[in-house]
């Protein structure tokens, strides 16, 4: 189903590449920071285009529930004890940075975004997590936030407790973007294919450029980089519900089934039910959404319902900047975790900076060349040991003689002469049948029943039932087969 973004947005047609072109820096993907670092060099007097597969926004920008705020999880305690002090200042410095970017930037081109400066909140309705909300606190005090504990909230029930931040903000993600494209040069339903040196094969003509940038959400290039090493991606679910009053503010929970609130005019945001993507073979995450949105919000109306993506590194930080030591003149914007709007803002005024040669205090910290052992060999051995019981996984069979069985609307799969067949019958009984390896590095895909899509629990690649590519980093869609 579609966002509401989408449903309160309209996009020019910004037209399609029409064979070779040249050019100082091209951008793959029209996303909010292919966007943002295509506006900011263009604002340096780079020569700029931007590529995109689809229409602009239409990734994962469009699914973003867009708090803009530094406040990520409980994340500056635990960069003060990974990283220190230097570093966990730079990384709530540059957050606090993009915050103020998008004031500045709003004022200037993006009036009607329904851009609005609000509170952001962590909140726990245990209390044995008031001590780690407490020193939540203190760390983002140590390290410049204006931050607070506080047991006062607008949600429809009591918390032990909440980390407050102030001076965040919220806005309208598609209408931001359409605002700040108006004078960029973009090429939509343009797909790169391959990057070669200083030149990008798209479907539809070849781009030579001094700089490059991948900003796809997660690179499609498996090596130099080699970023599905060392990424996983979740998704996570949205329900729109109108008929709600106004929160003061954007809310999360820290517990386990924590979850996430934000309001848009009269309608709640309600996000929840996390999990790794290629993981939901059970689905219901919208059940429970729903179960809860009817417990707070007795009156309110369902009107739209999505979920999203998001790519998380091994150390919690985005890799942005120099795409690999073999490429110097490749960049790459990813791992925005779930904070996707100053991640963007960030890696624009990162690459920008690059790209131009300006100092930049916060490059090194998020440089994909880094590598922090104490932080990233866990994780790391974590994601490999995924990908290998992905590839080895035992698909949950059900029987080709239960297929007639199969109810309408659901889908799963069967052996067929050795093969593994996903199998997915339509509401008119009709049957689709699509191979389960997934053509990026060949894990076996699980059935997600609440995005009816084949998801792969390696490195989060998507395909709808039909065999379509949803989701990166594979780049081609499934093999299908007839089904007798
Ligand atoms: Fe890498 Fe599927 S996304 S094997």
């Amino acid at each position: 189903m579609e966002s509401i973004w989408i449903k309160t947005s309209s996009q020019p047609d910004y037209g399609t590449l029409q064979g070779n072109y040249s050019t100082e820096a091209a951008v793959i993907g029209g996303g909010l920071a292919g966007i943002l670092t295509g506006y900011f060099l263009q604002q340096s007097n780079v020569k700029t285009i931007i590529i995109e597969a689809d229409e602009i926004g239409h990734g994962q920008t469009k699914n973003t529930t867009a708090k803009i705020t530094s406040q990520h999880n409980l994340i500056y305690n635990k960069l003060l004890e990974n990283f220190g002090k230097k570093k966990a200042e730079q990384y709530a410095m540059a957050n606090q940075q993009a915050i103020d970017q998008y004031r500045y930037i709003v004022s200037k081109e993006a009036g009607d975004c329904f851009f609005e400066e609000l509170p952001a909140y962590l909140y726990s309705t245990n209390h044995q997590d008031i001590p780690v909300l407490e020193k939540e606190v203190r760390a983002a005090e140590k390290l410049g936030i204006l931050s607070m504990f506080t047991k006062n909230t607008t949600l429809p029930f009591e918390v032990a407790g909440a980390v407050k931040f102030s001076n965040q903000a919220q806005f309208h993600p598609l209408r931001f973007l359409e605002a700040i494209s108006r004078n960029l040069t973009v090429f939509e339903h343009t797909r790169a294919e391959k990057v070669e040196g200083n030149r990008i094969l798209t479907d539809k003509g070849i781009i030579t450029a001094k700089h490059i940038i991948f900003a796809t959400h997660f690179p499609f290039i498996n090596a130099p980089g080699y970023y599905f090493a060392r990424m996983h991606q979740e998704r996570s679910y949205v329900l729109a519900v109108e008929g709600v009053p106004k929160l003061d503010g954007m809310y999360l929970g820290i517990e386990d089934k924590g979850l996430s609130f934000r309001s848009f005019n009269n309608v709640i945001l309600l996000g929840g039910g996390s999990h790794r993507t290629g993981e939901n073979s059970a689905g219901g995450k919208y059940k429970t959404l729903r179960e809860k949105a009817s417990e707070f919000y007795p009156k309110g109306i369902e009107i739209g319902h999505w979920s999203a993506q998001d790519c998380m590194t091994l150390d919690g930080i985005p890799y942005i900047g120099q795409f690999s030591r073999s490429t110097p003149n490749w960049y790459v914007a990813t791992g925005f975790g779930k904070w996707g709007m100053t991640g963007s803002m960030v890696s624009a005024m990162i690459i920008s900076d690059l790209i131009t040669e300006r100092e930049n205090s916060y490059s090194e910290l998020f440089s994909p060349l880094r590598f922090t052992p104490s932080s990233s060999v866990k994780n790391l051995t974590s994601n490999l040991g995924q990908a290998v019981k992905g590839i080895s996984r035992q698909a949950l069979l059900i029987s080709a003689t239960d297929l007639d069985d199969l109810p309408v609307g659901h889908g799963g799969i069967i052996k067929k002469e050795g093969e593994n067949i996903g199998v997915y019958k339509d509401e008119n009984g009709r049957i689709y049948s699509v191979s389960t390896k997934c053509p990026h590095l060949g894990c076996q895909l699980e059935w997600n029943p609440d995005e009816k899509s084949w998801d792969c629990p390696c490195h989060g690649s998507r395909f709808d039932y039909k065999g379509n590519i949803l989701d990166n980093p594979a780049q081609i869609n499934l093999e299908t087969s007839e089904h007798e």
